[in-house]
């Protein structure tokens, strides 16, 4: 796996579920990322990251609160001083809620309040990492996570094409509405930030065995994740721009 090529991750919402895994398969690799930074915005209570942590070397956990400015402004000036001068290869979007709200169930708040995380703070974080993807970017050369990349992890639920027919029953307003907006973000910062040599994508993990997938998810983690990182590790320039499921398959917007 050429994730080995790029030298430092940086993983949102990594207390549980995508995000934990995505640590801990990195972290367990042999061709591993020498630094690969898990944040949460409660890291304490995530027992599994702190011992990720203390057996891996390179696994610093920073604290983030992706709804919170003050909060991205510390997470930048601790990440900074942990990548220096390298700067940052890889920043993954990856935390997020969801809920299931049918028409009835629907509130504005709910709508709103989905739309701030899973929409809005993914451009926010990024707007604040950019200088160190452009530090990491300036360089190398081509397009990949050897060199720069912003990976939105988005959801197949947020396809506008793929909501119809017997896959327009699973009903959730909020959560659909954000991961296509979700999409909308990757296209404009990868038509914005693809001159600095920095690869912009949306990916889907599948439906996977956590929190928020549920227990009748047809996937583990695992399986998801290790789909995910070979994605990753395979990305070029044909796929700046792009929304691709954990398999490598393209999806429709
Ligand atoms: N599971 C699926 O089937 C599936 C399918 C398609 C797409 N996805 C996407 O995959 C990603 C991961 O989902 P998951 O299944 O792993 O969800 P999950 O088990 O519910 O975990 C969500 C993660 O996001 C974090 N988070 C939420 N709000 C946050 C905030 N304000 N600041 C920092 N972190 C925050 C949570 O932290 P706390 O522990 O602090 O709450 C947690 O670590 C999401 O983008 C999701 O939309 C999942």
């Amino acid at each position: 796996m050429s994730v080995s090529l790029c030298k430092s991750v940086l993983i949102t919402g990594s207390s549980r579920g995508i995000g934990l895994q995505l640590v801990k398969e990195l972290a367990k690799s042999s061709n591993r990322p020498p630094t690969i930074i898990a944040t949460a915005r409660n890291p304490t209570s995530s027992t599994d990251l702190q011992e990720l942590s203390k057996t891996y070397p390179g696994v610093h956990i920073v604290t983030l609160d992706v709804e919170s400015q003050q909060s991205i402004s510390s997470a930048l000036e601790e990440v900074q001083s942990i990548v220096g001068n390298n700067g940052l290869n890889c920043l993954i979007n990856n935390a997020a809620i969801g809920f299931s709200m049918d028409i009835n169930a629907i509130t504005p708040e709910a709508m709103m309040k989905t739309f701030q995380v899973n929409s809005v703070t993914p451009l926010f974080v990024t707007k604040a990492f950019l200088p160190l993807l452009q530090t990491a970017a300036a360089q190398s050369t081509g397009m990949g996570i050897h060199r720069a990349a912003v990976i939105n992890i988005s959801s197949i639920l947020g396809s506008i094409t793929c909501n119809w027919g017997e896959a327009a029953n699973l009903k959730s307003y909020a959560y659909r509405t954000s991961k296509a907006a979700l999409n909308m973000v990757t296209r404009c910062l990868a038509a914005d930030l693809g001159s600095d040599g920095i690869l912009c994508m949306s990916l889907h993990p599948g439906w996977v065995k956590t929190d928020m997938g549920g227990p009748q998810a047809p996937l583990t983690v695992e399986e998801s994740v290790s789909g995910m990182l070979s994605v990753l590790s395979h990305l070029t320039d044909k796929d700046h721009g792009g929304f691709k499921d954990y398999r490598g398959d393209n999806l429709p917007w």
